[in-house]
């Protein structure tokens, strides 16, 4: 892999980022460099004791019991956990060592990469009796494994030669098959919950949610074009298409269904819980394999998201028939959505809701996982923070994307947080009440694979030099290659599987990862040459029909990073010289 160019690139922006720019002289960027430094040796104590505990009294069982010191087998009925149908003897998928696996790669550590690869490689089996959650299961487990196989066989050469052959490609076929039987529904939308030895269960539940069925692209997609077998491509994208064609005429999805009927049970819709990593993948998908298909259904329901749900920095539900707003809440997994705009280069949208995420994380010290923000109260039942990553990760985006130091107190006010609540001598506990910082006995895997590996992505982002990657909605890296590619928006060069980014001498990035793909559309816009290039993904604040008053409203081009204007005539956008 060719690797020069793109560092160069990311050198380039810390010399040309305005916000270091803004400060008085050369010191502070020294300060912001030493403290990076201080910071990713923070994360990586966080990571090893969240991961040595989990090895010493938990693996190779699914999650560790951080204040018990003992384990959990919750890959079985994940998100439901009345753990039944599990099996004598059953000594778990050892799913949090899946889980940490490309973040030992993030954090250089190839050594324990390499044990852990070996022992799963010979020891894991998924021919069990057990009941698991397809979505779970695909983002954690065969995500998990995709990802790892694609990390150990770059050129990297993480391992001692020879000593990987495929283990882990071998397991992630073998889970692949066990979900298929999920999709067998008149409508191609999979169950929800599948046995992994039996296959859909007699009497099993047909409802689903959106996310459910819909956040399986990435996986399943990478799966067929790594084994070469097909069916886990169509089978995900037979359902993705199928719950497109279900929305309404607002561009808007419901939020569960049933997979039998294809109609719809839920119509209160937003972008939390049981619908985001919907739009994640639409979006991630187009990156991935550049499919337009995926970028069209995106472009419609961001659209749609910002239009309907949208109400100044926050998102509240609405009816996706009508558009009326429904409920008015904050929920924790929204806050993935200011990275998910960093990504479409919609930059100004992604700073307010984020600053607002934040503001509330200060008030309370964590994120609750609900907020009514009409009573501005907490939700009666759901005061917990399970040590989810979403703020960890917008931040992380943010910062790739402006530089703004700020970015990095947050993430240094994130883990003081997460230190001083959830940190218990066996591991990291999820809060049950932020009121009273009540915790909870659960070290959920997330914490491995997302919360951990995103804040040490703020301080140290050396894995991403070199390659472009997409991370999935469990935070698992999956490298964007040429050859996955149908097509390519024009603004990339292909060169050896790498993306390289085009020379850009006076541009201010706009989004992390070395990507951007918000294409743009000319507009004409009236006046005599009055004509502008629009990220088609911006919306400005400012009015219905989407104008703007000034730049601020317009952010950065997505396509070619340059920063946007405010045309007389309104509109966001590059001036064209024709
Ligand atoms: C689980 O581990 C125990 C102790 O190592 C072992 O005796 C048992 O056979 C294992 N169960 C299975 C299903 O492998
Ligand atoms: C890798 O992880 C193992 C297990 O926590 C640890 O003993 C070792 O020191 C780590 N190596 C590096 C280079 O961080
Ligand atoms: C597989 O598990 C067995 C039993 O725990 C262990 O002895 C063996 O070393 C494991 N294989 C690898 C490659 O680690
Ligand atoms: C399925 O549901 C029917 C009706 O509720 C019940 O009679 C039957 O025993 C159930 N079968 C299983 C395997 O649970
Ligand atoms: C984010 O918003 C704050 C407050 O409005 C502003 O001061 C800051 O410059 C913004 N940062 C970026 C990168 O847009
Ligand atoms: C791609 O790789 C080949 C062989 O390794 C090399 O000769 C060529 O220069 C590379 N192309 C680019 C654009 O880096």
């Amino acid at each position: 892999m060719s690797s020069g160019k793109l560092g160069t690139w990311v050198v380039t922006i810390l010399v040309i980022s305005p916000a270091l720019f803004s400060l008085s002289a050369t010191e502070p960027e020294f300060r912001s460099s030493d403290k990076r430094r201080l910071m990713k040796e923070r994360v990586r104590k966080m990571f090893y004791h969240a991961y040595d505990n989990y090895m010493k009294y938990a693996f190779p069982h699914d999650e560790l019991k951080p204040i018990t010191k003992t384990y959990t087998d919750s890959l079985s009925e994940l998100g439901n956990l009345n753990l039944e149908h599990l099996p004598q003897n059953y000594n778990g998928s050892a799913l949090t060592l899946i889980e940490s696996l490309s973040s030992l790669v993030v954090l250089g550590n190839d050594t324990e990469f390499e044990k852990a690869v070996l022992w799963l490689s010979e020891n894991l089996t998924f021919d069990v009796d057990a009941r698991v959650n397809l979505f779970e299961c695909n983002i954690r487990v065969l995500g998990g494994l995709v990802s790892a196989h694609m990390l150990a066989i770059d050129s990297r050469n993480r391992f001692t030669q020879g000593t990987y052959k495929n283990g882990l490609l071998v397991l992630a076929e073998d889970i692949g098959r066990r979900f298929l039987p999920a999709f067998d529904t008149p409508t191609g939308l999979p169950y929800a919950w599948i046995n992994l030895k039996y296959g859909v269960m007699e009497n099993e539940t047909t409802e689903t949610s959106t996310s459910d069925c819909g956040s399986l692209i990435l996986e399943m997609g990478a799966l067929s074009r790594l084994t070469g077998d097909p069916r886990y491509e169509s089978a995900a994208l037979r359902a993705l298409r199928t719950l497109w064609s279900m929305r309404s005429s607002l561009n808007l999805l419901g939020s569960t269904l049933d997979v039998e009927t294809g109609e719809w049970i839920e119509y209160s819709t937003g972008i939390g819980a049981g619908v985001d990593s919907f739009y994640e993948y639409l979006i991630k998908a187009y990156i991935l394999f550049g499919k337009e298909e995926y970028w069209r259904m995106f472009h419609a329901a961001y659209l749609a998201v910002q239009r309907y749900f949208r109400h100044g920095p926050w998102y509240h539900e609405a009816d996706m028939r009508t558009g009326r707003a429904t409920f008015w809440q904050l929920t924790s997994l929204q806050a993935f959505w200011p990275g998910l705009q960093v990504l479409v280069g919609d930059i100004p949208a992604a700073n307010s809701s984020h600053r607002e995420f934040f503001h509330v994380w200060k008030a309370f010290g964590v994120l609750p996982e609900r907020y009514l923000l009409d009573h501005q109260m907490l939700h009666p039942t759901e005061k917990y923070y399970p040590l989810r990553p979403e703020l960890a990760e917008s931040t992380f985006y943010l910062y790739q994307a402006t530089k703004d130091p700020w970015y990095l107190e947050v993430g240094e006010s994130i883990m003081k947080s997460l230190n001083q609540y959830t940190k218990v001598k066996g591991g990291f506990a999820s809060v049950r009440d932020v009121t009273s910082m009540q915790l909870e006995d659960h070290q959920h895997s997330f914490f491995l694979s997302e919360t951990c590996k995103y804040l040490y992505l703020l301080f140290d982002n050396s894995f991403l030099v070199g390659g472009n990657y997409i991370f999935t909605t469990e935070g698992h890296p999956l490298p964007v290659l040429s050859d996955w590619h149908d097509k390519l928006p024009d603004s990339y060069i292909l060169a050896n599987y790498t993306l390289i980014q085009r020379p850009m001498s006076q541009a201010t990035p706009a989004s992390a990862l070395s990507l951007q793909v918000c294409p743009a559309t000319t507009l004409n816009s009236g006046g005599e040459g009055d004509r502008t290039v629009e990220s088609a993904c911006h919306i400005p604040d400012a009015s219905r029909d989407h104008r703007c008053l000034n730049g601020y409203d317009c952010g950065t081009d997505a396509t070619t990073c340059r920063r946007r204007s405010c045309s007389p005539s309104g509109y966001c956008g590059l001036w064209l010289s024709i």
